[in-house]
């Protein structure tokens, strides 16, 4: 992977897999999170791979533009952004698509989406609109798995490897386990 600079936002906890992955493979990750056990845990363990970790709390639409900002002062033109942002956050993947828009108008970079949720399959599968320019998203859409019988959630190792598959991946979308048939979730 042809990458020198990756931010993470809510690499922390199921993701933390994935994480280290990303750590691995880039250059410069900043790892983003308000937990700071969770971070210097990260910190820790792949802090030799060049990962940094910042406190954030995402929400926070002024703190998140400028903790972009730094990190592309840091360590130059952002190539990746893995996101998994809970709904309570609405304003910070648009944030984060302009803010970086803003920056860094000639470099392209990819935007890897998380979507998770266990009651509105909507908030899955609804796809992102407003790309900016030179930006490509794409859409790691977390399922669960069903046999046929019986159902279950992803656990952290599927998620991780999930979204490992969709950065790696030219498509546009990818599902982890299955949406279908959705009444069928656990
Ligand atoms: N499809 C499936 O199989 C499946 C399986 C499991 C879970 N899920 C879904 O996944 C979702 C996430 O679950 P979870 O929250 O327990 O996951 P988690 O991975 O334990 O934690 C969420 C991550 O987001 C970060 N985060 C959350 N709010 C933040 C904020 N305001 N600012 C900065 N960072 C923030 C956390 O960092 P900090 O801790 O530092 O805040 C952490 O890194 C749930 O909706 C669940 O239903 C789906």
């Amino acid at each position: 992977m042809n990458c020198n600079h990756a931010l993470v936002f809510g690499g922390t906890g199921m993701l933390l897999e994935a994480t280290g992955w990303i750590a691995e493979h880039v250059n410069h990750t900043v790892v983003f999170g308000r937990n700071r056990q969770r971070l210097e845990r990260l910190s820790n363990q792949y802090g030799e791979h060049g990962l940094k970790v910042q406190e954030l709390d995402y929400s926070s639409t002024d703190s998140l533009k400028q903790q972009i900002i730094h990190a592309y002062e840091e360590n130059g033109e952002i190539d990746l952004v893995v996101a998994w942002i809970h709904s309570t956050a609405p304003d910070a993947i648009p944030t984060i698509k302009g803010q970086i828009a803003a920056l860094q108008r000639h470099h392209h970079w990819t935007l890897v989406l998380v979507k998770g949720s266990s009651s509105h399959l909507n908030s899955i599968t609804t796809i992102e609109q407003d790309i900016p320019v030179n930006c490509t998203v794409k859409e790691v859409q977390l399922g669960f798995i069903y046999n046929g019988g019986t159902s279950r959630w992803l656990n952290h190792h599927e998620i991780s490897e999930g979204v490992i598959a969709g950065i790696q991946s030219k498509k546009r979308k990818i599902v982890v386990g299955t949406l279908e048939p959705w009444e069928k979730r656990p």
